[in-house]
């Protein structure tokens, strides 16, 4: 059986400051096999990897990604509101992931934040770019935003993509299907073991949500979900070593 994807939420966030190159690299050494983080666009086009749409909570500055030009955004500082040992930690490019995972075997969840800000025509501007790095298969393409997801399909049908939800939707796999969906992104409580299965059978993968309580990790594990995405890649990665050895 293919090995769960350990997708660092964030990067290694619950060590490091979210989505920061320190916390992708603290990621990769705490045995995540994947990363999550999640795409916007500043004011003049280039794509970064930011949560808020507000650079507030993890800057201070009060304004929007999509109203800074790069060249403003790359000088804030995004580490120290974790602590002062992260000063100077930069909101990064999506292009200096991709560089960092090329030589790996990182599979990259790529989380269109397109829900509030549209965003337009980010979903070609993505693909063209992790296309450009040949990264293939070890990329999934996420969003809350599904009509973004069948977007992408239409851009690029190779490119996997990941339903992101919240609720017990009635036979998802049934409805990932009908918008040529890889994956179920679902908040952790949106998944019984039943349905692992069954989505399964139809080839449709379980990557739930943030999950970082060690009971819960190793509940989603035994129901066999094909990854789950963590604040906390060491904990998940101990319990998967524990379960392979008894
Ligand atoms: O992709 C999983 C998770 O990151 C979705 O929610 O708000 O943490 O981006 P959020
Ligand atoms: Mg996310």
């Amino acid at each position: 059986m293919q090995q769960t994807i350990n997708f660092a939420h964030r990067g290694a966030s619950a060590y490091c400051p979210e989505n920061t190159m320190a916390a992708f690299r603290r990621a990769i050494e705490l045995g995540a096999t994947g990363i999550e983080t999640d795409v916007q666009r500043t004011k003049d086009g280039r794509l970064v990897l930011i949560h808020d749409e507000s650079l507030k909570r993890t800057t201070g500055d009060a304004r929007l990604v999509k109203d800074v030009d790069y060249s403003e955004l790359s000088a804030l500082d995004a580490g120290s509101w974790f602590s002062d040992s992260f000063a100077g930690e930069r909101i990064p490019l999506l292009e200096e992931l991709l560089e960092l995972a090329k030589d790996t075997e990182l599979v990259i969840n790529l989380e269109l934040k397109n829900g509030v800000v549209p965003y337009e025509g980010i979903e070609a501007e993505v693909i063209s770019m992790v296309q450009e790095y040949e990264l293939g298969e070890r990329i999934i393409l996420s969003s809350f935003n599904h009509y973004s997801l069948v977007l992408c399909k239409e851009i690029a049908p190779e490119v996997k993509t990941g339903i992101l939800y919240m609720e017990g939707l009635y036979q998802p796999w049934e409805y990932a299907k009908s918008i040529k969906a890889n994956a179920l992104h679902a908040y952790k409580y949106a998944v019984l073991p039943q349905w692992v299965q069954e989505a399964a059978g139809h080839g449709i993968a379980y990557h739930p949500f943030t999950v970082n309580d060690e009971i819960e990790l190793e509940r989603l594990l035994r129901f066999g979900v094909s990854g789950i995405i963590t604040d906390y890649p060491d904990r998940l990665d101990a319990i998967m070593r524990r379960i392979e050895r008894s």
